[in-house]
């Protein structure tokens, strides 16, 4: 089949990649052109792992990008939408650049008389697709649903194992609102061994934001067990260990700490709360699950004043900067709630992380950035752990140049150790 991928962000690059590889033929629309010569070299405009590897094998024979919106939809029988929705000042999503790809797409189909599929892959609020998409192509291509298909797909890809999730799913959602685009749309996952979940598209849309918020919850929750443990003297690793093994609960996303960041799970829990007030409920455990992730990132900072009095001065390690491991990340990564509070704190801080110093570097000017966490360690009075790296597991030599050897875990990455003061978030 023929795709046209709109917006070359981490969905849609790994999604036309991925498209490729199962055998379509497809263009990426972007309107940066920086990014449309570097996936026509065959290279990622993000960091993906694998996604070099596809890009390079496809670019310039399945795969090629443009920013002409009529010549991809010209030459595509499916579109799909994967631009960003970001939260607007309230949290609420911010459809703006989902509504401008719709306007495009719509101008381009006016000229189209073979049937072609408009695809949502963006993570919109439930009613989007139907309500705000749908109108918005409706307008712009002086056609009617019928004349083209409309439908929602969600994506449930990990950064950093995004290409693997796309190839190796455990559900492909489909929301149509007729049988045949959804049948098109379904169709195009055929070589994956995964049953299609076929549906319409605001249960299609919804089934993404339970699904984020729902493994949000469980890593609240977690949390906050593990601040009550904490304060009782039981180790909450191990009572989610044995709690994790009810097959009804599940052994994952369990982990006590410093908290969810990323691109996804504080936006898509925040616009879900925007979404139910609009309707006139108040999702009260929604909000808890937010709180208790905002509340980690300072009690780390809370635990260190504990331990060393006034900040001021002090030199503080944060090792893991990216809001998790194998990513350079740094969106709603917990380590920049804790460096703006150190800072506030008037404490002089030396940063590692293996990959994300340098987009960190954009948001935090005046703090040292070492290429090494013996680097970072160097003369400092205590450190904080803050991502869940490898390669943090196994320090140990690298403590001893430190003026006070004081570790503040935020991600269990170090069991209790006598060669350093050892404190845990949550254990
Ligand atoms: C998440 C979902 O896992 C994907 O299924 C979804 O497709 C994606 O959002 C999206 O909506 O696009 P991602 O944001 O890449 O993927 O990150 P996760 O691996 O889910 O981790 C999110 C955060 O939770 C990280 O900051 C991680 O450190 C934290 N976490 C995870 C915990 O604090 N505890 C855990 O037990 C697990």
């Amino acid at each position: 089949m023929r795709i046209s991928v709109i917006g070359t962000g981490y969905v849609g690059t790994v999604s036309a990649a991925c498209f490729a590889e199962l055998g379509h033929s497809v263009i990426c629309v972007d309107i940066d052109s920086s990014k449309i010569d570097q996936i026509n070299a065959g290279i990622p405009p993000i960091y993906e792992d694998g996604l070099s590897e596809l890009l390079e094998k496809h670019a310039g024979k399945r795969l090629s990008a443009t920013s002409d919106y009529d010549f991809a939809v010209t030459n595509s029988d499916v579109s799909f939408i994967c631009v960003g929705t970001p939260s607007d000042s309230d949290g609420n999503i911010d459809l703006g650049i989902v509504k401008a790809a719709s306007a495009s797409l719509g101008d381009a189909l006016k000229n189209k008389k073979d049937y072609h599929v408009v695809v949502v892959k963006s993570t919109v609020v439930p009613e989007t697709t139907e309500k705000v998409v749908l109108p918005i192509i409706e307008e712009h291509s002086g056609k009617k649903v019928g004349d083209f298909g409309i439908a929602m797909n969600p994506e449930f890809l990990r950064e950093g194992k995004a290409i693997y999730d796309f190839m190796n799913p455990d559900k492909i959602v489909v929301g149509s609102l007729d049988e045949s685009s959804g049948g098109i749309v379904a169709s195009l996952y055929s070589g994956l061994d995964c049953a299609v979940t076929r549906t319409n598209p605001r249960t299609a849309e919804m089934i993404k934001y339970v699904n984020n918020s729902f493994l949000a919850t469980k890593i609240s929750f977690s949390n906050e067990i593990g601040n009550i443990c904490k304060k009782l003297g039981i180790d909450t690793y191990e009572v989610m260990s044995a709690v994790g093994n009810d097959f009804r609960i599940g052994p994952h996303f369990l982990n006590a700490g410093a908290g969810f960041g990323g691109s996804c799970f504080p936006k898509d829990v925040k616009a879900l709360i925007g979404k139910a007030r609009e309707i006139g409920y108040e999702p009260e455990l929604l909000s808890s699950v937010i709180a208790v992730n905002e509340k980690q990132p300072s009690m780390m900072v809370a635990l260190l004043k504990n331990k060393l009095g006034s900040l001021k001065g002090k030199k503080i390690a944060v090792l893991g900067l990216a809001f998790k491991n194998d990513t350079d990340d740094i969106r709603e990564s917990r380590s920049v709630p804790v460096i703006k509070e150190l800072l506030d704190n008037n404490a002089e801080i030396s940063a590692y992380d293996p990959m994300a110093n340098e987009n960190m570097a954009r948001i935090f000017k005046n703090i040292e950035y070492h290429d090494s966490a013996a680097g970072a360690l160097h003369g400092a009075e205590a450190c904080l752990i803050m991502t869940e790296w490898d390669e943090f597991k196994t320090l140990g030599k690298e403590f001893t140049v430190m003026k006070n050897r004081l570790v503040i875990d935020g991600r269990h990455m170090l069991a209790s150790r006598d060669d350093i003061e050892y404190v845990g978030l949550c254990w």
